[in-house]
Formats: structure tokens, C-alpha cells, sequence
């Protein structure tokens, strides 16, 4: 069976619990999860239900999809997202972005946190992602071109919404939260990046380096979904102040931020 086929068989069974077709779809990255318990009406879905869909391990990562409602405003969150670390293909990592498109999903919203690379940025800043660079050395495009959802070679100049970027600063001037913009650059994982290396992903202009989204904008795009991404410099890379880093102090800055972060993204949804 091939990833289409896999697509229509996990979104008819979503489909018959619910009804996702124009709604919003929101990939909540580490420490946003709980935005998902805000969802009014909701039908809850566990991944493991979902016919072809993986289950996530990592800790703190729910393994769920929430569809209902947001500030009035119908949406699909992925509570819980794959990652390529975990040893997926990236052809699974990226799936439920295509189950999404068969969905009805009108556009996409992913978000994550990640290490800053721009000096200027502070633990806690939130930053748009304008443009990313793909540093897997994988892609989810890789092999035949599945011709349903999009065209071999997709254009990636317009991967990240312009208009959906403004948005994102509109609103995050209503709610007074200095929203920067950057470029995110991903690498494979799970260590977190040498000094070396997030000096070298200076020198090639990232503001901001993580282990996800970058999948799941490129299957986004080919299936022409309008997307935004949003990130949580939860700390900054390594080698920029000289401390170790650890996942406790990721999780620890991502809950700090989760009011705002929720914040900026109930209000920017009733904007799109
Ligand atoms: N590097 C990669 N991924 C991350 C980081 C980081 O510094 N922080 C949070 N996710």
C-alpha cells in the first residue's frame, strides 16, 4: 500500500468521528500541547486508533488529534507530533499533514521549540519562521511524486504564507509580544548540535536550529496548504553562552512561555 492509499484509509476514519473539513490544522510543538484542552466540542482521537498512524514516545508529547472548535474558530490540533529522531520514516513524520489536506484542512499552522542562533533572541522569545533550511539530509518528497496532492518539483518561495505572516505580527501587536522573525534551520537529532555546528548554521543564516517542522512544511507546501510556522527559542544553541543544554531547561523555558505562546495563536487563528 502506498502512502496515499495509507492517507485516505487514516483520514476515512477520522472522518467518521469528525468533521474537520475548513477547519485550521495546528501541529503544537513541545510545552504547547495543553492549548489542545482548550478546544470546546472536541472529539479526541488517539493516534494509536488511527489505521497507518505511528505512536509517539517522547515523553510530554500527548499522541493525539483534537478537532473541534478554538475561539470560535474550527481547528485540528496534533497533540503530539513524529519526529525523524524517533526512527521514522520521513514519510510517516510527515503523514498526518497529508491526512490533514484529505481532511479539508484549509491551512496550517506548526509550531515547535527551538535553540536560538541569532544573539539578538532570549530564552523565551517567540520567532515567525520567514524561510527554514532543510539540514535532515532526508526529505519527505524523496521517491515517486504522489501525484494527489502535489507536483514533483514544489516551489518553496511562497512555503511560508505572506499574508498569514502578517497576520502573525498584527496580532502579536494586539497582545504587545515582540515577535521576531527568523530562519529555522533543522538537523536530524536527537543530541542537541556541537558549538561547531551552530556556528556553522550562523555563517549560513539561521536564527534558530530544531529537530522537527521542516517535514511537514515541505509536505504542506506541496500540497498547497497555506502555512505558518511559529517557534519557542527555549534556549539558546549551543556554544552561545557556554552552558550545557538539557531538555529539562527546554521544557522549563516552553512552559514559561505556553500563556503567551497560546495567546499569540487563539488570536491569530480569528485573523486567518
Ligand atoms: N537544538 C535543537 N533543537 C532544540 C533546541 C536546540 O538548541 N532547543 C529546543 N529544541
Amino acid at each position: 500500500m502506498n502512502i496515499y492509499q495509507k492517507c485516505v484509509e487514516s483520514a476515512g476514519y477520522i472522518k467518521q468521528l469528525a468533521d474537520a473539513s475548513g477547519a485550521i490544522g495546528i501541529i503544537l510543538g513541545s510545552g504547547l500541547g495543553n492549548l489542545a484542552e482548550e478546544v470546546e466540542d472536541a472529539v479526541v482521537i488517539s493516534y494509536k486508533d488511527i489505521p497507518h498512524f505511528p505512536m509517539t514516545n517522547v515523553v510530554g508529547h500527548a499522541g493525539r488529534l483534537v478537532i473541534g472548535k478554538l475561539n470560535g474558530v474550527k481547528v485540528v490540533c496534533m497533540q503530539g507530533r513524529f519526529h525523524f529522531y524517533e526512527g521514522y520514516d520521513m514519510k510517516i513524520v510527515s503523514m498526518p499533514v497529508r491526512v490533514m489536506k484529505l481532511l479539508g484542512v484549509r491551512s496550517l499552522i506548526v509550531t515547535n521549540a527551538a535553540g536560538g542562533v541569532n544573539r539578538s533572541f532570549n530564552e523565551g522569545t517567540l520567532m515567525l519562521i520567514d524561510d527554514f533550511i532543510n539540514f535532515m539530509g532526508e526529505n519527505p518528497l524523496t521517491g515517486e511524486n504522489v501525484e494527489e496532492f502535489g507536483p514533483r518539483f514544489p516551489d518553496m518561495t511562497l512555503a511560508l504564507d505572506n499574508n498569514y505572516k502578517k497576520l502573525a505580527f498584527e496580532a502579536a501587536k494586539e497582545l504587545n509580544i515582540d515577535l521576531r522573525k527568523g530562519v529555522y534551520m533543522s538537523f536530524r537529532g536527537p543530541n542537541y548540535e556541537t558549538p561547531a555546528e551552530i556556528r556553522f548554521a550562523e555563517v549560513i543564516g539561521a536564527d534558530a536550529v530544531g529537530m522537527s517542522t521542516v517535514p511537514e512544511i515541505l509536505v504542506a507546501r506541496h500540497a498547497n496548504i497555506p502555512t505558518i510556522g511559529i517557534s519557542c527559542i527555549t534556549n539558546m544553541a549551543a556554544g552561545i553562552t557556554g552552558e550545557a543544554l538539557s531538555h529539562s531547561e527546554v521544557e522549563a523555558v516552553a512552559k514559561r512561555v505556553n500563556n503567551e505562546f497560546k495567546a499569540l495563536l487563539k488570536l491569530l487563528i480569528t485573523k486567518m
